[in-house]
């Protein structure tokens, strides 16, 4: 066995740990997993209208339920935002490095994108000042935390920007990560946020809940934004048990906070661990962090993969998942396996 195969729980199967995905170490709830097993008898028959999961979103934020859209996955959402207010005369502005996801969009819908640096300031408008004088906008998507940095950006913040643009300019204020981060007591509520004309939030059951199999997520905004959403979408395609699952979930409101604090924990136990190791760790609100490895050296993920633990490059650096405290240890000896050859060849080298 290679050093970047590792047997699974299961028993024999070769896998790699996965901490490119930020995806949560544990899977559902219990009582997610008990709703699901349930439906099982039901899977003969479509899925009926997710209504019933935009209900409860919308009792959850206390929002009106013509303001929630479900979408398979908040990527789904995300390709709608981006069919209904791109255009090929309408571009679609973010930063570098992003989410994966909005470069692809971009391509897929053959409409123009606009990039920036990610401003280590998070501060959006001055850079949005100068595109706009260039180009009609129609979409400024922000992953909030964001990924990779993991830096968190008060959602007033999101309000002062979307109310300093033109109202067809749609401010998506994508919210994968927003379960791990610790807003301000006086944050704005998704409400407040919603209440505004061109603020679109993504928000996911993927990450805290631990579903990002079944796909499952939702959109919250104006009314008019979510009928323009909701007028391209494909009938059916949130799954009958993605909806359970998500309903068990919503039900079960202690899990977020539990795993919240115990990723906080983790989080920081993953920054030291790897700041003394040498690396420079950005300081992170998501289940993820944004760091860059000792040594000027490119091959670092491939040297982790190797050793049986896949990363993501990110820009400069390297985007983390921080995972379980058993992943963690994993990861560590990966790194420690990595410096120790790069020491044993500078001294070779000498
Ligand atoms: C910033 C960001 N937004 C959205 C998503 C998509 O999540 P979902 O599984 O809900 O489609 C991800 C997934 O990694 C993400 O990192």
């Amino acid at each position: 066995m290679s050093g970047a195969e590792r047997p699974d729980a299961a028993g024999g199967r070769l896998v790699t740990l996965r901490l490119h995905a930020n995806e949560h170490p544990q899977g559902p709830s219990a009582a997610v997993a008990e709703a699901l097993h349930a439906l099982v008898p039901e899977l003969h028959r479509y899925p009926v209208p997710s209504s019933a999961v935009e209900t409860a979103i919308a009792e959850l934020y206390d929002v009106p339920l013509n303001r929630v859209l479900v979408g398979a996955g908040s990527a789904e959402i995300i390709g709608l935002a981006w069919r209904a207010f791109t255009s090929p005369t309408r571009a679609a502005f973010f930063h570098e490095p992003e989410f994966e996801l909005y470069p692809l969009l971009g391509t897929q819908c053959g409409t123009p994108t606009l990039s920036r640096p990610w401003p280590p300031d998070g501060d959006v408008t001055g850079q949005l000042a100068e595109q706009l004088a260039e180009a009609s906008v129609g979409l400024v998507a922000l992953s909030n935390p964001h990924n990779p940095t993991g830096a968190y950006r008060p959602r007033q913040t999101v309000a002062d920007l979307a109310g300093s643009l033109p109202e067809t300019t749609v401010v998506l204020n994508d919210e994968a990560y927003h379960d791990y981060a610790e807003p301000a007591e006086d944050e704005l509520s998704l409400s407040a946020l919603s209440e505004l004309p061109n603020v679109l939030t993504t928000r996911t059951f993927s990450k805290i809940h631990g579903l990002a199999g079944l796909r499952i997520g939702y959109g919250i905004g104006s009314a008019r934004l979510i009928g323009a959403l909701r007028s391209l979408q494909m009938p059916f395609s949130v799954s009958a048990a993605a909806a359970a699952a998500a309903l068990a979930a919503l039900a079960d409101p202690a899990v977020p906070g539990e795993r919240r604090e115990r990723n906080r924990l983790n989080r920081a136990a993953l920054a030291g661990a790897l700041a003394r190791r040498g690396f420079e760790v950005t300081p992170s609100q998501a289940n993820f962090l944004f760091v860059r490895p000792p040594h000027d050296r490119s091959c670092w993920a491939t040297d982790l993969l190797d050793r049986g633990v896949r990363v993501q490059p990110a820009g400069t650096g390297l985007r983390v998942t921080v995972g379980s405290e058993t992943d963690i240890a994993a990861l560590i000896t990966a790194v420690d396996d990595v410096l120790a050859v790069g020491r044993t060849r500078n001294l070779g080298e000498q």
